[in-house]
């Protein structure tokens, strides 16, 4: 059996790019956990990517692995991606390269030295490229977007984009509140609909052809889609990309959970 994975920054301008990542000085302590590095990217850098994804900011998975969107958010994602028939030609990226602690002020969020690290990220992915649809996951998303857009480069750049609700807004909002957590994941397959409906006039390359088959209510079996092992650096047990939920971080204060992510290997691996 061979075992498939991503071949990780050596070629250029992500080889430049990783190793000239913004320190402490723009990403300030205060505000994103500069402790656990910057995370960069999951999906295609060698320009076969037909969609890019911006997300929000890593999570613990995310710090383990050292690809974005790995856990529940991602596999949603992927779910997402499968409707439009996109299996393999993606790319994504974070709005914030590492995890945000807390929350982010508005003059963190506009500093120019973040907005410019991440536009040259998104200048390598769209310039010259053959992306044909851009999604974004949540306001902040959005916002990276549109910050893009509105440069010289992205003026000069068409393509379909839709902005969705981000994978894990339902869980944030409902706040262990199962009523609510059914109805905001309701409202956002709702959204995720709308956003489908926009993008898949746009794919003209799909990995596979396959009918535009919308969310229901809920989601159903199949709309949950496993990260491919060829996202991930060679080597990777199948449990961190199969599954989730073996990463949390513990402590007893704010401090300490900063500190510690553990990780279990789930149940029924060793048997
Ligand atoms: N993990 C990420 O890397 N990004 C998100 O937006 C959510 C989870």
């Amino acid at each position: 059996m061979t075992h498939p994975f991503d071949p990780g920054y050596g070629t250029e301008p992500f080889r430049t790019l990783c190793a000239e990542y913004p320190d402490t000085d723009v990403y300030p302590p205060a505000r994103f956990r500069v402790e656990w590095g910057p995370i960069f990217h999951r999906g295609r850098l060698d320009g076969s990517a037909r969609v890019l994804v911006i997300g929000q900011d890593p999570a613990q998975h995310e710090t383990i692995v050292r690809r974005i969107l790995v856990g529940e958010a991602g596999r949603r994602l992927q779910g997402f991606l499968a409707k439009l028939g996109i299996t393999t030609s993606y790319v994504l990226i974070n709005t914030f390269f590492y995890s945000v602690y807390g929350s982010v002020t508005t003059a963190v969020r506009k500093k120019p030295e973040l907005i410019a690290y991440r536009h040259r990220w998104l200048n390598a992915l769209l310039i010259d490229q053959q992306i044909e649809a851009v999604v974004t996951l949540g306001t902040l998303a959005t916002e990276a977007w549109q910050l893009w857009k509105a440069t010289p480069q992205g003026q000069a750049t068409n393509v379909a984009v839709a902005a969705i609700t981000h994978p894990t807004q339902p869980e944030s909002s409902a706040k262990n509140n199962k009523t609510k957590l059914a109805a905001a994941i309701k409202a956002m397959l709702k959204n995720w609909n709308a956003g489908l409906q926009q993008l898949a006039p746009a794919i003209q390359h799909p990995d596979q052809v396959t009918p535009l088959v919308l969310y229901g209510d809920a989601f159903q079996d199949g709309d949950r889609v496993s990260i491919p092992a060829g996202d991930l650096p060679a080597g990777l047990p199948a449990w961190m990309h199969e599954q989730d939920g073996w990463a949390r971080r513990v402590g007893t204060d704010e401090q300490k959970k900063r500190a510690n992510i553990t990780i279990t290997v789930p149940k029924g691996v060793l048997s």
